[in-house]
């Protein structure tokens, strides 16, 4: 389900240029939202984010233990960010990852919506936004229900390490501020 990505499938089928190799060049809904709009953003996001909820969600059902649950969705991340359907050049893995922890605690989610907003709303880079929540994750986690800390920091660094050349961007000032088109 991870190596579904969103971001092409919607592109596809809408005639937007391929988020790979436009805007950021960076499968995800941050570079619909700049190729497209946010009709098709929204749509990559919820795509994104399901393929993350569903097994991990699903498989909570079926009483399967926090740490496997853990493994499902950093399985579902890895696929995102390395699709086997698409030569394994995927996103950065925000979005399945918000969908997968989220059904930890609705206070876990909107803990996590409310940090990517207030940073998004201050620095205006989706890079900073997702990096400075994925780095609270965990610590959010710890408190709310430490059963799911270690999986959610592994989740976090994967995140980070996705990121690394927007933090290059970032420490040079080079990364672009967010704005439709660019
Ligand atoms: O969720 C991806 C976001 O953090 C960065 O996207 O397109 O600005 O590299 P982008």
């Amino acid at each position: 389900m991870g190596s579904l990505s969103g971001a092409i499938i919607i592109c596809r089928i809408y005639g937007l240029p391929d988020p790979r190799a436009q805007g950021s060049q960076n499968p995800g809904a941050t570079n619909v939202l700049r190729l497209g709009g946010p009709f098709h953003a929204v749509q990559v996001l919820l795509v994104d984010v399901l393929k993350g909820t569903i097994p991990v969600y699903g498989s909570y059902f079926l009483g399967i233990e926090p740490v496997w649950l853990g493994i499902i969705a950093i399985a579902a991340c890895l696929g995102h960010i390395y699709p086997i359907f698409f030569n394994f050049k995927g996103g950065k893995g925000v979005a399945t990852a918000f969908g997968a922890v989220a059904p930890i605690s609705p206070t876990f989610a909107l803990m996590l919506i409310v940090t990517w907003i207030v940073t998004f709303a201050i620095c205006r880079y989706s890079s900073l936004a997702a990096i400075i929540t994925s780095l609270l994750a965990p610590i959010y986690s710890h408190f709310l229900d430490d059963r799911f800390t270690i999986p959610m920091a592994m989740l976090s660094t994967l995140i980070i390490v996705r990121h690394r050349a927007n933090i290059t961007r970032l420490m040079r000032g080079q990364e672009g501020k967010f704005k439709r088109g660019n």
